[in-house]
């Protein structure tokens, strides 16, 4: 047994590769190189639902070889959307399509990951390319809750108990076990 061994040879790929392009384990998945997508919110859904542009979108990146492609944002309730356009998973109506995308990027050898999130204070605004901070109109908006309430762009915010924060982040786990 060699005991020269550091625990930075871990980290050395065997061969001459770059090392981006060699296999990563974290837990008990593997991702095929360490070329990660970041979630990136495409403000392209419909109340919630992914269309066909996730879809290309998402394909793409897996496409181009990137090891896990990470699904934007996904609101877990409604109001938890950043803009209207925000990706959701509150409704069952809401998973198919999401399949459709992970079976995609599975196929092409990448590891679909989902960034499962509530916007908070940051909730109810206008897509970024309208304007970078602005509270949607008052006939399109929607309650805001976050932990405190401190606002943003002029919303009110409604201050959720501590209990109540706890609870959401369980509907969050609960959302991602499903
Ligand atoms: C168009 C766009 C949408 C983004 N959407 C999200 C998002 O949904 N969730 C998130 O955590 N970060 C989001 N980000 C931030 C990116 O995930 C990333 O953290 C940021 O671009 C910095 O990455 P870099 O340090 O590699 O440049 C977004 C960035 C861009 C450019």
């Amino acid at each position: 047994m060699n005991s020269q061994v550091k625990s930075s040879d871990a980290l050395k790929p065997a061969s001459k590769e770059p090392l981006l392009f060699t296999p990563l384990r974290i837990g008990n998945v593997l991702l095929p190189n360490r070329i990660v997508v970041a979630p990136m919110a495409m403000y392209s859904a419909v109340e919630g639902h992914i269309t066909e542009w996730h879809l290309v979108h998402l394909g793409a990146r897996a496409i181009g070889g990137a090891g896990l492609v990470m699904m934007e944002a996904t609101a877990v309730e409604r109001r938890g959307r950043v803009t209207p356009g925000c990706c959701g998973l509150w409704a069952d109506e809401q998973i198919e399509p999401l399949r459709t995308v992970t079976a995609f990027v599975k196929a092409q050898g990448a590891v679909p990951a989902i960034q499962l999130a509530h916007s908070g204070r940051k909730g109810s605004r206008v897509p970024p390319w309208i304007h970078k901070n602005q509270a949607l109109p008052p006939a399109e908006a929607w309650p805001i809750v976050a932990p405190s309430p401190i606002g943003e762009c002029t919303k009110t915010v409604h201050s959720l108990s501590k209990v109540k924060t706890v609870i959401f982040s369980l509907k969050i786990i609960s959302v991602w076990r499903r």
